[in-house]
């Protein structure tokens, strides 16, 4: 929430008040860890919240992501008044990305009523995701491992290489 306070602290009103910033534990990392190590590769955070900023630039990101075949972190996936967001958003991630894909669903991670899910993109509930929630969801090299004390979910540090057309020698 450091930017909320640093847009008001740059008001020239506020110019003599000190702020200090500290750095903390994000409810991202704080979910993988409960799993594995599902962004142990590269990922990026996306809020699905449209209250400051238009869907379309949502579903622009996500469409990048995707692409990108990035992980994905996602806050604030749904509210009392944002309901349709987290369907529209799985539905929009399966056009690149598929149904296989480990998503893993943290709620109230540290807190009393902690619950991890760990889930496919296709079979994503999204009725059982609220605010209290962070979404994980994995790249095409994810994966799910079955361990007696439970999945185990990571995102292994080497990508396979591609060709590329532009590459001198290759292709
Ligand atoms: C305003 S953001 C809070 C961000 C917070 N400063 C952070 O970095 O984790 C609120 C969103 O963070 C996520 N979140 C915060 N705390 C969480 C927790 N304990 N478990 C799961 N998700 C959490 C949820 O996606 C929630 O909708």
């Amino acid at each position: 929430m450091a930017s909320a306070v640093t847009e008001v602290a740059a008001e020239p009103e506020y110019a003599d008040i000190a702020i200090r910033v500290l750095p903390g534990m994000t409810a991202a990392q704080a979910v993988a860890s409960r799993v594995g190590a599902p962004l142990g590769h590269d990922y990026c955070v996306l809020s699905l919240s449209d209250r400051l900023k238009p869907w379309e630039v949502i579903a622009q990101r996500l469409t990048a992501a995707a692409q990108a075949d990035l992980a994905i972190a996602i806050y604030n996936p749904a509210s009392k008044s944002r309901t349709w967001q987290v369907a529209a958003t799985r539905d929009l991630l399966l056009e690149h990305r598929s149904a296989d894909t480990p998503v893993v669903v943290g709620r109230d991670v540290g807190g009393p009523a902690e619950a991890i899910t760990v889930t496919t993109l296709g079979q994503l509930d999204a009725q059982t995701v609220d605010m209290r929630c962070l979404l994980l969801i994995g790249s095409s090299q994810t994966r799910t491992v079955p361990r007696p004390a439970g999945p185990l979910v990571f995102t292994p540090r080497r990508y396979p290489a591609t060709v590329s057309e532009t590459t001198p020698g290759v292709g």
